[in-house]
């Protein structure tokens, strides 16, 4: 039986695209310079379908797609569901989610203590995941939700941090915020719908196996550190 793989385009796509191609699972055109959202691929009758990140899970839990790549901070975010099992950490497109302030930022703030009176506020996309680290310090904060550019929230008084990806940092710096603290590692994953376990157990398994390979390959290769 065929499989649909839904995968979330941008960074995750470049890096998942060599993986599926040494578990024999290929395009049948590039992806990345084709407007086209669905491609068969030249094996097995599998499609990819190309999609945001944040409608990777939806697709998987109705079962429309039987396995989806979406990153762990996505999944992080979205509301909890017993929808698909996470049955891979691939490896890729590795970032963390971090807390970050102004350079010039009163040692109160970086407390996440509002420096004057009022609340603390903190701009982010990911609103669930800043809630529950919050929580979890005990620190009452207004949660400032923005769709992007994070980054200026600081500078421009909407917050007195913010709470983003960081890969390289490179963002952060030329915005004149600094990271503060770690609160997820974050790397792409493997989802599986419930049912498609059962129903494609099979074809399902088998890929896992090719795609556990490739990703072990790789970390002999780098030398496995994190
Ligand atoms: C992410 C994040 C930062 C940037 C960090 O944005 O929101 O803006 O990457 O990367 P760096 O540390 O290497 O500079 P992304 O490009 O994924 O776009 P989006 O979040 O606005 O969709």
């Amino acid at each position: 039986m065929s499989l649909v793989i839904a995968l979330n385009r941008g960074r995750i796509l470049a890096e998942c695209l060599p993986l599926l191609a040494e578990a024999g699972i290929e395009p049948d055109e590039d992806v990345r310079s084709s407007r086209k959202l669905i491609f068969p691929t030249r094996r097995g009758g599998h499609k990819l379908v190309i999609m945001r990140g944040a409608d990777v899970p939806t697709y998987v839990i109705h079962g429309t797609a039987d396995i989806g790549v979406v990153g762990k901070d996505t999944l992080l975010e979205a509301p909890p569901t017993a929808g698909y099992y996470e049955r891979l950490d691939l490896n890729i497109a590795r970032c963390r989610i971090v807390t970050a302030f102004a350079e010039d930022a009163p040692p109160e703030c970086l407390a996440y203590q509002p420096a004057h009176n009022g609340a603390f506020r903190v701009a982010t996309k990911f609103v669930n995941v800043s809630r529950g680290f919050f929580a979890g310090k005990g620190r009452q904060v207004t949660i400032i939700p923005l769709a992007g550019a994070m980054e200026i929230a600081p500078t421009l008084n909407l917050a007195d941090c913010i709470v983003d990806i960081v890969d390289t940092g490179n963002t952060l710096k030329a915005n004149g915020l600094k990271e503060h603290e770690t609160i997820a590692h974050i790397s792409s994953r493997l989802i599986a719908n419930r049912a498609s376990m059962k129903t494609k157990f099979d074809e399902i398994e088998a890929l896992l196996s090719q795609l556990r390979a490739a990703v072990e390959r790789r970390g002999q290769a780098d030398g496995g550190g994190v």
